[in-house]
């Protein structure tokens, strides 16, 4: 079974260890509460690295929303418990002044891809984030490290950041996993009551038929007012956006001209949900 390490101290004795051996060096950084999504991408580091490094914390800067932070789930026996038959080198759940000691001061920011969308309804999410992915690239010595499209433009936000900074780590997109309503797995569609999940279910529809639309040429606005429509009466309580942009630049279109995406965030039952596709 993996270790759980809560130092960066035992961290650092497996990866310097590693490194002199040559070996390449994977992680998968997670909040935890651990589903298929997160596993896809345990899978997918396993397939290209000779070691792989879970960490697992929730991290309080990126929470703009303090309820949010109380309710999020937390399962690290579980977690462990799933990780195991990957065959996982270790399970990094660091002990909070590992990542925040007394002190610290330094925030990473990412201008331009943080204004829209999560960062405009999430002030300080993505400080959060590039601050707590920027230290969780340089306690691990990732060679490679493994991010999901459901967060594409936490994606983006984190390949530029690495770009930036120089920090020698191959940042790999993989592909989001969905429950078979389409609904995409996230930690969060724990807090959803059975009601919430019939009304989350919709969306995934709702947004592949605006994608089809799109692919036949019509115009952006009217369909986004549309589908808009179409998740109210679905049963959501409110649209906070739905938006198309360039799949690299994330500057918005008013057509699928290039290779766009295809982004909502809505609130069902209490609990924000957000998705992407590829149009
Ligand atoms: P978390 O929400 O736990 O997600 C960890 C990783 O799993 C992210 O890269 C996310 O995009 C990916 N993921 C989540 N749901 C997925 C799904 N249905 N299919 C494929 N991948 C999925 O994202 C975070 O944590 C945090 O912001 C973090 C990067 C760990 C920084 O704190």
């Amino acid at each position: 079974t993996a270790p759980i390490l809560r130092r960066l101290s035992d961290l650092r004795t497996l990866t310097t260890q590693w490194r002199r051996q040559g070996e390449a060096i994977g992680v998968v950084p997670t909040m935890g509460a651990l589903h298929q999504g997160h596993l896809s991408l345990v899978e997918a580091a396993k397939g290209d690295c000779d070691r792989v490094i879970v960490t697992i914390f929730v991290n309080p800067k990126q929470f703009n929303n303090p309820e949010d932070l109380a309710n999020y789930p937390r399962a690290e026996h579980e977690d462990a418990q799933k990780l195991l038959p990957f065959g996982v080198d270790a399970i990094y759940v660091p002990d909070p002044e590992e990542i925040y000691p007394q002190g610290f001061a330094t925030t990473v920011s990412v201008a331009g891809l943080t204004n829209v969308m999560e960062g405009e309804f999430r002030p300080g999410h993505f400080d959060g984030v590039a601050t707590v992915v920027a230290k969780l690239f340089l306690q691990t010595q990732a060679d490679r490290a493994y991010f999901g499209e459901k967060d594409y433009q936490q994606l983006m936000v984190v390949r530029r950041m690495a770009r930036d900074l120089d920090i020698p780590v191959q940042v790999v997109g993989c592909p989001t996993m969905r429950e078979a309503s389409g609904l995409a797995m996230s930690s969060r569609n724990l807090r959803l009551s059975p009601e919430g999940l019939e009304v989350a279910a919709h969306k995934h529809r709702i947004m592949q038929n605006l994608a089809q639309a799109l692919k036949n040429g019509d115009t952006f606005g009217p369909l986004a007012t549309q589908a808009e429509t179409q998740l109210l009466a679905a049963g959501f309580a409110q649209v906070e956006y739905i938006q198309l942009r360039c799949a690299e630049t994330l500057d918005p279109l008013t057509h699928a001209t290039r290779p766009a995406r295809l982004f909502a965030a809505a609130w069902a039952d209490g609990v924000r949900l957000i998705d992407n596709i590829p149009v």
